[in-house]
C-alpha cells in the first residue's frame, strides 16, 4: 500500500475515459451543446448527481457550482453534475498506524447540504489478509453508530491480499486487489460529501456484474443502468423500485478475471445507493457515519464466508423447522385450523408446523387468544403435539392498549416498565395497527426485551407455542391509512435529502421518524426495528422452551440470520413474483440468512392450480417452505387441487422430506462456516461467466441443482448445466455437459432435480412429519464423477437441543466413493445417530452391470442394475451409521 502523496489530475485520467471524453467532446459539438468549462467534460455514464435532493435547472445548478448538461441521453442520468474540481476535502498528513492509516479530512468550502462537517476522521484498519475496515467519522462530536455486536476477530496480517491508495487533494480511496492491480474500489471519482443529514461517497466498481444490496424485488444481478435502490424498511407488497422490508447494505462484485470482493456498509440510517453504468455506485445516507467493510475473497463462497465473520454466523435452526408449514389469514376459529391439519393428513401431504394468523388473537392482541372462536386453542396445541408436529402463531410489535378492550394486562405492564417508543414529550407513541390504537415496543431498550421474555412465558403456559412469526416489524403502522398523529416538522421528519422512499416521507405507513428510542431516535434506528425484536424473540424463546429457537421475521437488518429467518412478505400469487422468489432466497443466503423462503402459492389474490403446483415443486426447495395465503383469496392448501396436482405437490414434498438429512447438514455448515444453503450458480462456479447472471435455477449447497418451471403452460424447461455431470434425482439419467443449456421435459407432475456428479448426498427414506422421518432408515445418493469418484458428508444430532455442536453432541460421517466402492468414516459419533441404520445406497453413474456386491466382504444378493440409466441400487443393508463399512461393486 502507498499513502500517494501526489494531487489528482485535473481530469480521470483513465485511458479509456479519455478517449470517450474525447468521443463526447465530438459529439456535443455535432449536437451543439453548450459544454461549459472543460471541468464538465465528464461522458454521461460518469456523472455523479449534483442535484440529490431536488431537481435544478441551469441556472440553479450552477450557483451550487455544478455543470449543467441536459442532453436527455438515458432515463435517469443527471443533468447536473459535479465538475472535476468540485470542492472536497483534503486528506491532511496521513500517517501509518500500527495497522493501517489514519489522516483528517479537511473541506474549506461549504457544499450546498446544511450543516457540513468541516473536519473528520478517517481511519483504515487492515483487519485481516483479506479484510480491511475504514471508517470516516466527526473527531469531535460522536455520531450515530450501529449498535450490532460484530464478530471481529482482527490479527495482524502478515500477507495483505491490497493495495490502499490514499489521494490527498481531492480526497480520495483506492483499494486494488494486490496480484493483478484490479481496482476494487476507487472513491476519487465523485467528490465526498459529509454533512450532518447527508453523507455520500461514490466509487467505481469492477464490473458490471454487482449483487446484493437488499431488500429489493430485483433479478440476482443488479441492473447497473442508473438504478436507485432504498433502504427504509417497509411493509410493502413486493414491487420493483420501492424500499421493502429489510435493510442489506452489502454487495459482492465479480472482476473480469472471475475473482470478486465484498464491500459493506455498516450504517442504518435511511439510505439510497445509486448505481450507474460507468460502472459506479454511490451510497448515500442520511446520518451516521461511514463504516465500511471491504472483503477481498477471491471467490464469491469466501466474501460471503468474510462478510459473516463480521455480521455472524446463522443460528441452527431446529429440524422440525426445515419440514412442511401451513398457513393462512382465515383460520378464524380452531376448528377450522384443526380441519386444515386433518385434510392435509387425509391427502398424505407431509406437514410439520400448523400456524396461525392474527385470527386467533382476542381483539387483534398479542398474548391472548379468542375466548370463543380459539377457546381450546392449548388443547389444540397439545393435539398437534401429540401428532408429532409443532405450533406457530403470530406475534405482533404494535401493542394494543387497554381501552376500547377493557384491562390489557401486557400493555399496562409494558407502561409501567417504560418499553414503548416515545414521543418527544416523552409520551408512548401512538399509532393504528390491527388492535385500533397501539404503542410500540422499543427492543432496543433490554427492559423491554424482559417484558417481551414475560408476555410471551405467561402465554406459552397457556399456550404451548414452539416458535414465533414476528410480522409488521418494519414497524408498520396505519394500516387502515387513517391520518397519524401529527409528527413534529423539524429535520428529522423532513430531512434536507429524503431518499426515493415510497410515499415520499420517512413516516409513510410507519412511525414518526423522530421518535425516541433508548438507544437513540427512530430516524437512526428505523431500519433496526424488525432485527431488535427478532434478538429479543430469539432470546425469549430459548428461555421459554430450553430449545432451539425458530424465529421467521419479515423485517430484517444485516446480521439477522445470526438470530431468526425470514419469508419475502406479501407477494403476490403471480409467475412474475415465483420467479422473483428465487433471486430473493440466494441473496438472502449471501446476506447470512439461509432460513428463507416465500409463501408457496403466493399471498395476495387468487392462485391458478398449475401455479400452485409449480410454486410448490420450486418451494420445496426453499430452505424454509411455508404455503400461505391472504384472508379474502381462494384456498390454495394442497389438498384443495385435483388428484394430480395434489400427486405433484407431494412428490416434491416428499423429495424434500427425503433429501432433509442433506438439507440439515447444509445448514450445519452455514452455521459453522458461514457458508450458503441455497445458492445461487455464480457463487459455486464463478470461473463460467455464463453463471453470472442465472438466476432461474438454483443449487442447494454444492452437490444438488434444482431447474424449476417458472412460465404457464410449460412442458419443457431449458437450463444451464456448467461443466461437469448431472444425474436426475430419480431415474439416474445423465447429462454431460461441457458448460451447455438444455432442454429438458417439465410435464407438471414433476421438478428437476439433478445431484452433481462427484458428490454423495445423504438422504432418508420420508415420513409425514420430521419426527417420523428421523426415524426412518438413510439412503446414499452417490453420483460418480467421471473418474468414478464422489465424496460427501452427514451431520447428524437430536435436531432441537440448544449448541449441540459446541457440546460436542453430535455426528459426522464422511462418505467417499471411488474404484468401484462407497467407504464411510466416523468423524465423530454419539447415541442419536447409532439408532440411524444405512439402508439403500443408489449409485449414479456405474458403467456396466456388476456381477456382485459386496457389503463389508460379505456379497449380497439385494442389488439391482439399471442399463438405461446406468444406475445401481443396493438395498436392505441395514448398517449402523456409527460403523464404519465398506460396499463393493464389481
Ligand atoms: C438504459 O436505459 C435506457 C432508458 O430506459 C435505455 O434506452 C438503454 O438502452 C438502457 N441501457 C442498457 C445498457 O440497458
Ligand atoms: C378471488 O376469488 C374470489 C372468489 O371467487 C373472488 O370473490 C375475489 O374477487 C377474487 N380475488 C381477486 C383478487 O381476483
Amino acid at each position: 500500500m502507498l499513502i500517494s502523496p501526489q494531487r489528482k489530475k485535473k481530469l480521470d485520467c483513465k485511458n479509456i475515459t479519455w478517449r470517450l471524453y474525447l468521443l463526447f467532446l465530438f459529439c456535443g459539438i455535432c449536437f451543439g451543446e453548450d459544454l461549459g468549462p472543460s471541468e464538465c467534460h465528464r461522458e454521461p455514464v460518469n456523472r455523479f448527481d449534483c442535484a440529490p435532493e431536488k431537481a435544478l435547472n441551469k441556472a440553479e445548478c450552477e450557483a451550487r457550482g455544478c455543470c449543467y448538461v441536459d442532453d436527455s441521453l438515458g432515463k435517469e442520468q443527471p443533468s447536473c453534475f459535479y465538475p472535476v474540481n468540485y470542492p472536497s476535502y483534503r486528506a491532511v498528513n496521513p500517517t501509518s498506524t500500527e495497522n493501517g492509516y489514519s489522516s483528517t479530512l479537511k473541506r474549506t468550502t461549504k457544499t450546498f447540504m446544511p450543516d457540513d462537517i468541516m473536519t473528520l476522521q478517517l481511519d483504515i484498519a487492515f483487519e485481516t489478509n483479506d479484510r480491511l475496515r475504514f471508517t470516516i467519522k466527526d473527531p469531535i462530536q460522536k455520531r450515530y453508530e450501529v449498535p450490532i455486536e460484530t464478530l471481529c476477530v482482527a490479527s495482524k496480517p502478515t500477507d495483505m491480499q491490497y493495495d490502499v491508495k490514499i489521494i490527498e487533494e481531492p480526497f480520495g480511496l483506492i483499494i486494488s486487489r494486490k496480484k493483478n492491480g484490479q481496482i476494487l474500489l476507487d472513491t476519487t471519482v465523485a467528490p465526498l460529501l459529509f454533512a450532518d443529514q447527508f453523507i455520500q461517497m461514490s466509487t467505481s466498481l469492477a464490473s458490471n456484474f454487482i449483487y446484493g444490496l437488499g431488500e429489493h424485488l430485483t433479478s440476482i444481478n443488479l441492473d447497473l443502468n442508473w438504478t436507485t435502490l432504498t433502504f427504509w424498511n417497509r411493509d410493502l407488497i413486493p414491487r420493483k423500485d420501492a424500499n421493502l422490508y429489510g435493510t442489506h447494505p452489502f454487495y459482492v462484485a465479480m472482476e473480469e478475471d472471475g475473482s470478486s470482493h465484498g464491500v459493506f456498509l455498516l450504517n442504518s440510517n435511511a439510505m439510497d445507493v445509486i448505481l450507474q453504468p460507468a460502472p459506479a455506485l454511490s451510497w448515500r445516507t442520511t446520518g451516521g457515519i461511514l463504516d465500511f467493510y471491504v472483503f477481498l475473497g477471491p471467490e464469491p463462497k469466501t466474501v460471503i464466508k468474510q462478510y459473516q465473520d463480521v455480521v455472524g454466523y446463522p443460528f441452527m435452526p431446529p429440524y422440525w423447522g426445515l419440514g412442511f408449514h401451513l398457513c393462512r389469514w382465515g383460520y378464524t376459529s380452531s376448528t377450522l385450523t384443526r380441519e386444515a391439519v386433518k385434510k392435509m393428513r387425509d391427502a398424505k401431504m407431509p406437514l410439520d408446523t400448523q400456524w396461525n394468523d392474527i385470527d386467533y388473537m382476542d381483539s387483534y392482541l398479542d398474548f391472548t387468544y379468542d375466548p370463543e372462536r380459539f377457546g381450546d386453542m392449548p388443547e389444540m396445541v397439545n393435539e398437534f403435539h401429540q401428532a408429532g408436529m409443532k405450533y406457530i402463531a403470530i406475534v405482533e410489535p404494535a401493542i394494543g392498549l387497554s381501552s376500547p378492550h377493557g384491562n390489557y394486562q401486557p400493555y399496562e405492564d409494558g407502561l409501567k416498565r417504560g418499553v414503548y417508543v416515545t414521543n418527544e414529550n416523552g409520551q408512548p407513541v401512538m399509532g393504528k395497527v390491527w388492535p385500533g390504537p397501539t404503542v410500540f415496543v422499543d427492543f432496543t431498550n433490554p427492559e423491554a426485551h424482559e417484558w417481551w421474555y414475560e408476555s410471551l412465558k405467561n402465554f406459552h403456559d397457556k399456550v404451548p407455542f414452539d416458535g414465533m412469526w414476528i410480522d409488521m416489524n418494519e414497524p408498520a403502522n396505519n394500516v387502515h391509512y387513517v391520518p397519524v398523529d401529527d409528527c413534529p416538522d423539524d429535520t428529522i421528519e423532513n430531512p434536507p435529502y429524503v431518499p426515493k422512499v415510497v410515499g415520499g416521507t420517512l413516516r409513510d405507513t410507519t412511525i414518526c421518524a423522530s421518535s425516541k428510542q433508548h438507544l437513540s431516535s427512530h430516524y437512526n434506528l428505523h431500519n433496526l426495528y424488525g432485527f431488535t425484536e427478532a434478538i429479543a424473540s430469539h432470546n425469549a424463546l430459548i428461555k421459554i422452551r430450553g430449545k432451539r429457537p425458530f424465529v421467521i421475521s419479515r423485517s430484517t437488518f444485516a446480521s439477522h440470520g445470526r438470530y431468526a429467518g425470514h419469508w419475502t412478505g406479501d407477494v403476490e400469487s403471480t409467475w412474475e413474483q415465483m420467479y422473483y422468489s428465487i433471486p430473493a432466497i440466494l441473496l438472502f443466503n449471501m446476506y447470512g440468512v439461509p432460513l428463507v423462503g416465500t409463501d408457496l402459492c403466493g399471498f395476495v389474490g387468487n392462485v391458478t392450480e398449475e401455479l400452485c403446483v409449480r410454486w410448490s415443486q420450486v418451494g420445496a426447495f426453499y430452505p424454509f417452505m411455508r404455503n400461505h395465503n391472504t384472508l379474502d383469496a381462494t384456498a390454495q392448501e394442497p389438498y384443495v387441487w385435483s388428484k394430480e396436482s395434489q400427486d405433484a405437490i407431494r412428490d416434491a414434498a416428499l423429495k424434500r422430506y427425503m433429501l432433509l438429512p442433506y438439507l440439515y447438514t447444509l445448514f450445519h455448515k452455514a452455521h459453522t462456516s458461514g457458508d450458503t444453503v441455497a445458492r445461487a450458480l455464480f457463487v459455486e462456479f464463478p470461473s463460467d461467466r455464463n453463471t453470472w447472471t442465472i438466476d432461474r435455477q438454483f443449487l442447494w449447497g454444492e452437490a444438488l441443482f434444482i431447474t424449476p418451471a417458472l412460465e404457464e403452460g410449460q412442458t419443457e424447461v431449458k437450463g444451464y448445466f456448467p461443466a461437469g455431470l448431472w444425474y436426475d434425482l430419480v431415474e439416474g439419467k445423465k447429462i454431460e455437459s461441457k458448460g451447455e443449456w438444455f432442454t429438458l421435459p417439465a410435464p407438471l407432475s414433476t421438478i428437476n432435480v439433478h445431484v452433481r456428479g462427484g458428490y454423495i448426498i445423504p438422504a432418508q427414506e420420508p415420513g409425514m412429519t420430521t419426527e417420523e422421518s428421523r426415524k426412518n432408515s438413510l439412503w446414499l445418493l452417490v453420483a460418480l464423477s467421471a473418474s468414478g469418484c464422489a465424496k460427501g458428508e452427514i451431520y447428524w444430532d437430536d435436531g432441537d437441543s440448544l449448541d449441540t455442536y459446541k457440546k460436542g453432541d453430535y455426528s459426522i460421517v464422511l462418505f467417499t466413493a471411488q474404484d468401484n466402492t462407497l467407504l464411510s468414516e466416523v468423524k465423530q459419533i454419539e447415541p442419536e445417530a447409532e439408532k440411524l441404520k444405512l439402508d439403500v445406497v443408489t449409485v449414479f453413474g456405474v458403467a456396466a452391470a456388476p456381477s456382485k456386491v459386496l457389503v463389508n466382504g460379505a456379497t449380497s444378493d439385494n442389488f439391482e442394475y439399471f442399463p438405461k440409466t446406468k444406475k445401481l441400487k443396493i438395498e436392505k443393508l441395514s448398517l449402523p451409521v456409527g460403523n464404519k463399512f465398506e460396499i463393493k461393486w464389481a
